[in-house]
């Protein structure tokens, strides 16, 4: 049986959090004199001079219409690096502590670790980019405290095995992170709708990819009302600013451009896996449920280093284990997809 209290550290067990001025009162006073803001305001046609919410309630309210998980099982993040590192330092002792990465995927995971003095146990995908349950359960000791799952996989752009994960969610003391940054591109259904099964389950999302909101820095991590509250007390107090509440808060009030764009990029998708598979430098094309395919080519470092000359940027990911040879490539607009496939079209 899982229980917090065997996982989260003791200096954060005893933690009294920061109280802000708005954490002591929350009412609708006229004269706010009690946070040492501006009260003339801002030098802008927008006001900002007064704190944001820390809670961000609004915000989380609307996500609770779109994804159905109430507000106490909902963090919100300056983006979900932030959520990831909130998990280390919530978790994770220093100098003691390990967590289990399954290479090759996202690379904050690790840098997170490294920066919280954390060992990152790596136990590698096997070939077909699927987890290696067994390496996994041999890495595991009982300073393991996360796992960190990305699903679909940034770079490979494949789902991990549904039933998989569910061992884990099964078998695992500590907390398993399932990072769906790419899910709304995915067959998959999310792991959210597990949270109510799984206590040691924490599943992230953004509106950095099909939300299009990559620069208001915005991430999701759902988990239990007990996770969520460790979350909370940990982050900074006003860690999502109020510029990006906002403006995140209008954005969620257009699902149906967001669901136009999804359809266009895998459309788009198909489109780039077809007409690349043509080319005799591509050697492979791996299954994608995201907006990237990882591409496997005869000479990488080459087709990098043309397409940045025809100021073209993909990612070169070939000096990662498990993907030598490999390009990563965005889907981008239709005219994006074009002006790449005609560059390469001369590339000899
Ligand atoms: C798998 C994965 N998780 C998280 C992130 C970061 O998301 P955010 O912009 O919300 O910090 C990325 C960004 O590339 C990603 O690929």
């Amino acid at each position: 049986m899982f229980d917090i209290n065997n996982i989260l550290r003791e200096n954060i067990k005893r933690l009294v959090p920061y109280s802000s001025a708005r954490d002591e009162y929350q009412g609708e006073a006229s004269v706010f004199l009690d946070a040492n803001e501006n009260a003339f305001g801002s030098p802008l046609d927008q006001q900002f001079n007064r704190y944001p919410d820390p809670l961000q309630y609004d915000l989380k309210k609307r996500i609770t219409e779109i994804k159905g998980v109430p507000p106490r099982n909902i963090f919100i993040g300056n983006g979900s690096d932030e959520a990831i590192d909130i998990l280390f330092r919530s978790f994770c002792n220093p100098g003691v502590d390990n967590v289990i990465l399954v290479p090759p995927t996202y690379g904050m995971y690790e840098v997170s670790a490294n920066i919280n003095d954390i060992e990152a146990r790596k136990v590698n995908l096997t070939e077909d980019y699927q987890l290696n349950l067994e390496g996994i359960a041999e890495a595991i000791d009982k300073n393991t405290k996360l796992i960190f799952i990305c699903s679909p996989n940034n770079p490979t752009g494949n789902s991990i095995n549904r039933d998989d994960i569910q061992t884990l969610l099964a078998n695992f003391k500590g907390i398993v992170v399932v990072d769906e940054a790419y899910i709304n591109f995915s067959r998959q259904k999310s792991f959210i709708q597990e949270l109510t099964e799984c206590a040691n389950l924490v599943v992230m999302q953004t509106l950095s990819k099909a939300w299009g909101l990559a620069g208001l820095r915005v991430g999701m991590a759902f988990a239990s009302e007990e996770i969520i509250e460790v979350m909370n007390k940990v982050k900074p107090p006003y860690n999502v600013n109020e510029s990006s509440q906002q403006l995140a808060l209008a954005a969620l009030a257009n699902v149906g451009q967001v669901n136009e764009w999804i359809k266009e990029t895998l459309a788009q998708r198909d489109r780039l896996v077809l007409q690349l598979k043509e080319f005799d430098f591509v050697v492979d094309i791996y299954p994608s449920d995201a907006n990237f395919i990882l591409v496997k080519t005869t000479n990488a470092n080459g087709i990098y280093d043309y397409l940045v000359k025809q100021g073209i940027i993909v990612r070169n990911r070939s000096k990662v284990e498990l993907c030598e040879g490999c390009l990563r490539i965005t889907v981008g607009t239709p005219e994006e997809n074009t002006i790449l496939l005609e560059a390469l079209q001369n590339f000899k």
